[in-house]
């Protein structure tokens, strides 16, 4: 696999159009092969780098620099980090799972992507919902999903040089990454002052630093933040000393987040009484026996009447967040994220939440929308497009 990962790296970077970090050396330098390391280590989360463009690697190129940020309309991935996360990975990574004695549920309840982050770059994903926590051994952060161990290899840091190599390539993209601590992973996990050291040093870093924007609490215009990424923080530094706290981004204390809820208001710069807006129910929890059907209306309401108010100009000037993703993993038999987002054959007949949005997005044509997080964003094909299709001009 690792042979067949630098073959794609260099055929890529040796051929293609090659990011502008790597033109201005000569292909071999010991540069060129680190990244080319760190990029083969990141490839089972990040996917096999390519510069493979498509018609929405760069999106935002037809937006001018002076545009709001937050008055896009831009597609996010829920939980990406899952996308391979088959029983074949599970099985595969047991080795490792085992040893904390808390031994993850099959597969499909973790899983909410079939796309790798490469995928999602050049499908016009530019919201990743990174999720965080130390490996086995308390030592390295990597990626979960609750108890699905997504890569041993893969740091979070790995994956971070992918989003800068794309940048590069891709200087009229910008990014947001939203970092969340996964609280329920390894057994013995908890979000102690290790793990927030290390998130700080990952986030402070020569590299973070030329990469995420230095501003705080703000979203800046289009122009400011083209070649770069916003952090959206949600996560607090509560372990350290007051000074760790002071990181640029955007501020979502987990302690305002309020869980499961399908409209959070949410303060995050009391200075200038800044305002998102966010949809957030995720576990539709309506008891035994309620169909997939039933459950999947029950989340397009909440996720469309969040877009709705989104829509309204009189919250023109407040972020609107919305997740379109979802489960109901205490029913029987289980609404799995896949099921939520693309529905289940015949037991569904008006498909998942993504089917539907479909017909919703092409009514908004033209509205503000704000930041939409999908599971299985691929499905249907014209989901990212008929959602891009709203953007206002
Ligand atoms: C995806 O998972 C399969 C099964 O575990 C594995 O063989 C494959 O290498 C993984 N893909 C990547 C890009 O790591
Ligand atoms: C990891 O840290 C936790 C405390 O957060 C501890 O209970 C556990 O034993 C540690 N595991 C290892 C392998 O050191
Ligand atoms: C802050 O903004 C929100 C939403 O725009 C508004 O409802 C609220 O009245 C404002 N509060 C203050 C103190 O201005
Ligand atoms: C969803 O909203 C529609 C339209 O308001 C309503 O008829 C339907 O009962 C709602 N579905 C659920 C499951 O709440
Ligand atoms: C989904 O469909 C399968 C049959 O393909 C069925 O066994 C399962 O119970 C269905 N699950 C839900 C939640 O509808």
């Amino acid at each position: 696999m690792l042979a067949k990962a630098l073959t794609v790296l260099s055929l890529s970077f040796g051929v293609l159009a090659a990011p502008t970090v790597l033109q201005s050396r000569s292909p071999s330098s010991i540069s060129d092969l680190a990244l080319q390391k760190v990029l083969s280590d990141a490839s089972p989360v990040f996917g096999y780098y390519t510069t493979k463009n498509t018609k929405y690697s760069t999106w935002m190129s037809k937006y001018s620099d002076s545009t709001q940020l937050i008055h896009l309309n831009i597609p996010g991935a829920h939980d990406p980090q899952t996308w391979n996360y088959s029983q074949a990975t599970q099985e595969a990574l047991k080795h490792v799972t085992d040893l904390d004695g808390n031994p993850p549920l099959p597969a499909e309840v973790y899983r909410c992507q079939e796309k790798s982050f490469i995928d999602m770059l050049s499908a016009g994903i530019r919201v990743f919902d990174i999720r965080y926590a130390f490996d086995v051994t308390n030592s390295t952060l990597v990626y979960w999903h609750s108890q699905g161990l997504l890569s041993e290899t893969a740091t979070v840091e790995d994956t971070l040089f992918g989003f800068y190599t794309w940048l590069d390539a891709h200087p009229t993209e910008t990014l947001m990454l939203s970092f969340q601590y996964e609280g329920s992973t390894t057994l013995y996990g908890t979000n102690d002052a290790n793990v927030q050291l290390q998130l700080f040093n990952l986030l402070t870093s020569a590299a973070a630093k030329k990469y995420f924007l230095q501003t705080s609490n703000a979203f800046g215009t289009l122009g400011e933040a083209r070649g770069k990424i916003t952090l959206l923080k949600r996560f607090d530094m509560d372990q350290l000393p007051a000074s760790y706290s002071n990181l640029p981004g955007v501020h979502f204390s987990p302690s305002l987040w309020t869980d499961d809820d399908p409209d959070i208001t949410l303060v995050y710069d009391t200075v200038r009484n800044a305002t998102a807006y966010i949809e957030d129910y995720y576990e539709t929890d309506v008891g035994n026996g309620a169909s997939a059907a039933y459950n999947i209306a029950l989340k397009y309401n909440a996720t469309t009447s969040h877009l709705l108010k989104a829509a309204n100009p009189t919250y023109r000037d407040s972020l609107f967040w919305s997740f379109a993703s979802s489960e109901n993993d205490v029913n029987t038999p289980i609404d799995t994220p896949k099921i939520m987002a693309v529905g289940n054959g015949t037991y569904t007949p008006l498909g998942g939440v993504n089917q539907q949005l479909v017909p919703f997005f092409r009514r908004m044509k033209g509205k503000r929308l704000g930041i939409v997080m999908f599971d299985f964003f691929d499905t249907p094909g014209e989901l990212v497009e008929s959602f891009l299709d709203v953007s206002p001009a």
